[in-house]
C-alpha cells in the first residue's frame, strides 16, 4: 500500500537551510504520497476565539467558530491522513522555532488528537512514526540544554506518535561539511 508523508519544514531560512535539504532527501527516499506543510508561511497564533471554538462541542459550534477552527482541521486532517511526518526543526534559542509550536497548538485537540481518559490522557494518533531533521549550530542533541528534542519527543508521544526517529546536524557551525554528510548518511538510512 503506497503510504503517505506528510513533509513539513519550519526553518525560517530557504537559502542554506539544512533541515529543509535533510528532510526533502527523507521525503523524496521514502517515496509514497506526499502532503508539503511549510511553517515558515507565518501560522496564526490561537487566541481567545479560538480557544473559545475549540471547547465548544462540534455540533454545538457556530458559523464563525467552525471558521476559526478551518485551519486548524485542516492541519489535523493532514496529520490523520500521514503515516509518516517528517519535520525540519532548527534550533532557534534551546528550543523549537515559533512556527513549529503554533502548529502543535493548532493541532493538539482534545477529543480531536488526544482525549482525557479514566486512566489519563490519551493520544489519538496511533500507528505513525515521526522523523525528526534536528539542527543547530552548537547545541549538543541530547545535552541537557537540548529543550527541543525531549520536547517535541513527549508532545508528538502526548498525541499518541511514539515512534520517533532523530536525524541530527548538530553543533555544524563548526566543521558543517561533515556534520552535513554524516545526517545524509543517517536520512539515508532512514529512507531505506
Ligand atoms: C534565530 C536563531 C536562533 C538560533 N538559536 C540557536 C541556539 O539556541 N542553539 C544553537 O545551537 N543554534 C542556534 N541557532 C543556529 C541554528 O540552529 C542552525 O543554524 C541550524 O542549522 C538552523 O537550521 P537551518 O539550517 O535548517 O536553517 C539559531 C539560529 C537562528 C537563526
Amino acid at each position: 500500500m503506497t503510504q503517505t508523508v506528510l513533509h513539513i519544514d519550519s526553518s525560517a531560512r530557504f537559502q542554506g537551510s539544512i533541515t529543509r535539504e535533510l528532510s526533502a532527501r527523507i521525503a523524496q527516499g521514502l517515496g509514497g504520497k506526499i502532503l508539503r506543510r511549510d511553517l515558515a508561511d507565518s501560522l496564526p497564533q490561537i487566541n481567545e476565539a479560538w480557544v473559545g471554538a475549540n471547547f465548544t462541542p462540534l455540533d454545538q459550534r457556530n458559523a464563525a467558530q467552525r471558521d476559526t477552527l478551518a485551519l486548524s482541521d485542516a492541519l489535523v486532517a493532514e496529520l490523520e491522513a500521514a503515516d509518516t511526518v517528517i519535520i525540519g526543526v532548527p534550533i532557534y534559542n534551546f528550543g523549537v522555532p515559533t512556527s513549529l509550536k503554533a502548529w502543535i497548538d493548532l493541532v493538539a485537540r482534545a477529543g480531536r488528537t488526544f482525549r482525557y481518559s479514566q486512566s489519563g490522557p490519551e493520544g489519538l494518533l496511533k500507528g505513525k512514526r515521526a522523523i525528526l531533521v534536528v539542527a543547530s549550530g552548537g547545541t549538543q542533541i541530547g545535552s541537557e540544554i537540548d529543550f527541543a528534542t525531549p520536547y517535541l519527543r513527549h508532545v508528538l508521544g502526548f498525541l499518541g506518535i511514539e515512534d520517533v526517529e532523530i536525524v541530527t546536524a548538530d553543533r555544524n557551525s563548526t566543521d558543517a561539511d561533515a556534520v552535513i554528510e554524516k545526517a545524509r548518511t543517517q536520512a539515508k538510512a532512514l529512507a531505506a
